[in-house]
């Protein structure tokens, strides 16, 4: 074990390998969980809250005492996972808080301490550059001012709803509850996390723990996604010295399943497919099968239900080297838009710094049958919580979402929207090309897959360290 003493966390850019983990206990404990490494529960309540004018006393008191001691640090998710492998027994409730710049403000901080101009100005100053639906048109309590937001998680779904319901009354006295949304993660039948649309989600990510790699059975031969701590983390300007935290996106993303999964068919007649091999519209939607089988290697999903239940089965070891034309993975793809692996302008340098570590879970309950039979499935009222890390929004989420996602000449000349998450002023039909054959250069379909998605509402916070909490 090195005597040196450890560098703080938002400096390394490099994965925390066991050694470097042994040594930054002090550092890991004044980190938030949730950052370095999703907390894994299947069930999450999300409580906005707006703290009320002139408490600003009784707000400090609960977050010095005992909003900071529900708070589950790095190092303790990390004591956790241990234990969880040698007993079996699970680490319990998660929680994590975070502040909106309006929050920082009514802690009397002067929000200039941040440097990200995005986070500074909030999530609703940002609706023209991300063409997101007017402030009018948001869920209510996400219209509102939000200060702060506390994520109660558990494998138990009425644990996290009771828990909701206590916090509720704990803060009344200087705090309304704007939003609490629930979250439920959505399983496929081999226990992989899926979104509403029915495809495995969350399988790639930057990964800032050496151990993760172990994870990764198909190695790494062609995308490493192993980055730094400083990928997403940076000093927190009001926690100590060496603290660390992160730039926290929300944004709750409806998910229109019925019209979605209409339109997938539509396409799969456009271009010709009979059969199982139908499913390649969607593949060529998302970039991967619902089964999570990248569409840049295969034309036909590869997982075998009978493997066990994780994700390691699903490949994630690919590029688009070999698919230099978009004729298996087209450009404008879900995954292919918003991480070109590469093959982008910009090349994999500058790719890289763009990752965000994301932390999102389903919302909304369906029954089985709502996954077979179009007919069937929701029309809204189901989606996304999109949630991620990182350490400038300006620099990821919004240049993501902006610059790769809504830019149709990204990663080339009439590439086309996402057809997933891809936003727009305007409402002309901005139909995208796709391949006629997968392969195969040269025949296309011309057709136009988007606005399934839509933004209910968000903010933009920051992740404070624990330092950070007692200094607020
Ligand atoms: C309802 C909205 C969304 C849906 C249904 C969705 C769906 C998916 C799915 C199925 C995957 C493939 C699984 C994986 O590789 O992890 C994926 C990957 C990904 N998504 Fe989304 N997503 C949504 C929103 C977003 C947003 C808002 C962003 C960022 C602006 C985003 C960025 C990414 C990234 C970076 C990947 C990984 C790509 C890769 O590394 O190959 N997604 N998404």
């Amino acid at each position: 074990m090195s005597t040196t003493s450890p560098q703080a966390l938002h400096l390394i850019d490099k994965p925390l390998s066991e050694e470097d983990l042994a040594n930054q206990i002090d550092n890991l404990s004044d980190l938030q969980g949730n950052i370095l490494k999703g907390h894994g529960r299947d069930h999450s309540a999300h409580i906005f809250l707006k703290f009320k004018p002139g408490r600003i006393a009784m707000v400090r008191a609960w977050l010095h005492g005992p909003l900071k001691a529900r708070i589950t640090s790095a190092q303790k998710q990390i004591d956790d996972a241990a234990a969880f492998k040698a007993t079996q027994k699970d680490g319990g409730v998660f929680q994590i808080f975070v502040v909106s710049a309006a929050g920082y403000a009514y802690l009397g901080k002067d929000t200039a301490a941040f440097g990200d101009a995005s986070f500074r100005a909030g999530a609703q100053a940002s609706i023209d550059p991300l063409n997101d639906p007017k402030i009018a048109a948001w869920e209510p309590g996400f219209a509102d001012e939000i200060h702060a937001m506390l994520l109660i998680a558990d494998v138990q779904q009425a644990k996290v709803a009771f828990m909701a319901r206590e916090v509720a009354i704990e803060v009344s006295a200087f705090a309304d509850v704007l939003v609490s949304q629930p979250g439920d993660q959505q399983k496929n039948e081999r226990g992989n996390g899926i979104e509403h649309f029915g495809y495995v989600d969350g399988r790639s990510q930057p990964l800032m723990l050496e151990r993760d790699l172990a994870g990764e059975s198909d190695g790494r031969t062609l995308w490493n996604p192993m980055v730094g701590p400083a990928q997403v983390l940076i000093h927190d300007p009001f926690g100590g010295a060496d603290s660390s935290g992160s730039y926290f996106v929300f944004r709750k993303l409806e998910e229109k399943v019925r019209a979605f999964k209409t339109q997938e068919q539509v396409l799969a007649t456009a271009m010709g497919l009979t059969g199982d091999a139908r499913e390649l519209a969607g593949a060529l939607v998302i970039g991967r099968f619902e089964d999570g089988t990248p569409v840049a290697l295969s034309d036909e999903p590869l997982i075998e239900d009978s493997l066990p239940p994780n994700d390691a089965a699903v490949p994630n070891d690919f590029d688009y080297r070999h698919d230099t034309d978009g004729s298996r993975c087209p450009f404008m793809s879900h995954i292919r838009k918003s991480n070109p692996r590469g093959s982008g302008p910009g090349g994999l340098v500058d790719e890289m710094t763009r990752h965000m570590a994301r932390r999102g879970i389903t919302y909304g309950e369906r029954a089985a049958d709502t996954f077979e039979d179009i007919s069937k499935m929701p029309v809204d009222g189901v989606g996304l919580l999109f949630m991620a890390y990182q350490r400038s929004i300006v620099d990821q989420f919004e240049f993501i979402q902006t610059l790769w996602v809504d830019n149709a000449g990204f990663p080339g000349a009439g590439s086309g929207m996402d057809p997933v998450i891809g936003q727009h002023a305007n409402p002309a039909p901005t139909a995208q090309v796709w391949p006629k054959v997968w392969g195969q250069a040269g025949a296309t379909v011309s057709f136009d897959f988007r606005d399934f998605v839509v933004m209910k509402g968000g903010e933009y916070f920051f992740s404070p360290s624990l330092s950070g909490i007692a200094a607020l």
